[in-house]
């Protein structure tokens, strides 16, 4: 079974190493899309920490990992399932239904989140110091 995934991953946590292991459980072959940094730019008003170059290629070295892509708007989510073929969508549960009209496409499973981080969190507590 082919599993696709979504996220930023940027300056890269174990709430994403988590997410993308338990990802992988759910079939064997895992593909990831990065979201690029003009994507996070229009959806934050800032760029990532992390350019997605490095956020790829950090993902992509992890061994629950088969595939990487840029993914450069959130509206092609249907349109990339289908071109990697993916039998499974997996999303955090902080997208909880968001997904749900891509089922008659593919699986849709949402997981919880790992509780107390995030890439946010991070950055308020490093300027903090
Ligand atoms: N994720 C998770 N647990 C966390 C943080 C993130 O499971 N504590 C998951 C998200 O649900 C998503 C993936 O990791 O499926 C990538 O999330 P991303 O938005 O890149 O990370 P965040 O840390 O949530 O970033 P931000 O604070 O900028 O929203």
């Amino acid at each position: 079974m082919r599993v696709i995934t979504f996220g930023t991953f940027d300056i890269f946590h174990v709430g994403h190493l988590n997410i993308l292991k338990r990802a992988k459980e759910h079939g064997d072959h895992l593909i990831v899309g990065i979201s690029t940094d003009d994507l996070n730019f229009s959806k934050k008003a800032r760029y990532p920490v992390c350019p997605q170059k490095s956020r790829a290629e950090i993902v992509d070295a992890l061994a629950c990992v088969d595939e990487v892509f840029f993914e450069e708007s959130l509206e092609l989510k249907r349109e990339y399932i289908q071109q990697y073929n993916a039998d499974i969508l997996v999303m955090g549960d902080d997208w909880q239904g968001k997904f749900d009209d891509l089922k008659d496409i593919c699986q849709v499973v949402y997981l919880p989140r790992t509780p107390s981080i995030s890439t946010t969190e991070l950055i308020e507590i490093v300027k903090e110091r």
